[in-house]
C-alpha cells in the first residue's frame, strides 16, 4: 500500500490559506505555489540516498556527503502542475523536466491526453509527478500508468490538496506510489471540483478566467 504523507508544516498551511481565497490574484497564487512546492520538496526528497565525497575547504580535506545513485526528473500534468515545477528545480536544479498533457472532459470529468514528452533515460530516473490538484483522481493515475509503460517503477505524486475519492483511487491503482500532499479536504462536488478547494488551479495560475 503507497503512503499518504500530508505535509502539515504551519509555513506551507499558513501560503495554502492565503491561496485558498478567492480574493488571491493570480500573481500571488503563482508565486506561494512555487514557495509550497520547494518546502514540500524537502520532504519528497527526504530519503534520498547520500554517498561520501572527498573535498577540501579553505581549511583541510575533508570527506563530505553528496546525492548519490539514482537521478531525478520533475513531470508536471500540464497545465497547473506546471506551478510546482520552479520551486522543485530551485531544490534539485539538475533535475530533468518531462511533461504530460492532460485535460479533464467538462461532462465526463474524465482526463483527456494530448501531449507526452519525457526524458529518454525517464526509466532509471526518481520521477516526481506534480498536480497541485487530486479531485477524482483520473489524471494522476492516467500520468501513472503512462510513466510504468515507459517503464519507470520509482514514482512520487505530489499534489496540494486532495480529496478522499482521488486518494483511494490512487493507493486502489498505484499502490507503489506515495503520495505527498499539504492539505485532504472534505470531499468533491458535483462538478468533481475539491470542496472547500481551491477552485480551479490551472485558471488560478494562470489567469484564464
Ligand atoms: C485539473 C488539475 C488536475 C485535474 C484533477 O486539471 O490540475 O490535473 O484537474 O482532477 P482529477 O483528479 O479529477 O483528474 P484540468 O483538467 O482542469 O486541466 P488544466 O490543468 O489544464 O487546467
Ligand atoms: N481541478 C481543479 O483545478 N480543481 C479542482 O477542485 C478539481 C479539479
Amino acid at each position: 500500500m503507497s503512503q499518504l504523507h500530508v505535509i502539515n508544516h504551519p509555513m506551507i498551511q499558513h501560503k495554502l490559506t492565503i491561496m485558498r481565497k478567492k480574493e488571491t490574484g493570480s500573481k500571488d497564487f503563482r508565486q506561494l505555489l512555487n514557495e509550497i512546492s520547494l518546502l514540500m520538496g524537502y520532504e519528497v526528497t527526504r530519503d534520498i540516498p547520500l554517498e561520501p565525497v572527498e573535498i577540501e575547504t579553505p581549511i583541510c580535506p575533508m570527506k563530505a556527503a553528496k546525492v548519490s545513485g539514482r537521478k531525478l526528473a520533475i513531470v508536471p500534468i500540464l497545465r497547473a502542475g506546471m506551478g510546482m515545477v520552479d520551486g522543485l528545480q530551485m531544490l534539485v536544479p539538475v533535475a530533468r523536466v518531462g511533461h504530460i498533457g492532460l485535460y479533464r472532459d467538462e461532462n465526463t470529468h474524465k482526463p483527456v491526453v494530448y501531449y507526452c514528452k519525457l526524458p529518454e533515460d525517464i526509466q532509471d530516473r526518481l520521477v516526481i509527478v506534480t498536480d497541485p490538484m487530486l479531485a477524482t483522481g483520473g489524471s494522476a493515475c492516467d500520468a501513472l500508468e503512462m510513466l510504468k509503460k515507459r517503464g519507470c517503477n520509482n514514482i512520487r505524486l505530489m499534489c496540494l490538496v486532495g480529496a478522499p475519492e482521488g486518494i483511494a483511487k490512487v493507493q486502489a491503482e498505484h499502490p507503489d506510489v506515495d503520495i505527498y500532499l499539504a492539505a485532504v479536504d472534505e470531499r468533491l462536488n458535483e462538478n468533481a471540483y475539491i470542496v472547500p478547494g481551491l477552485g480551479d488551479a490551472g485558471d488560478r495560475i494562470f489567469g484564464t478566467k
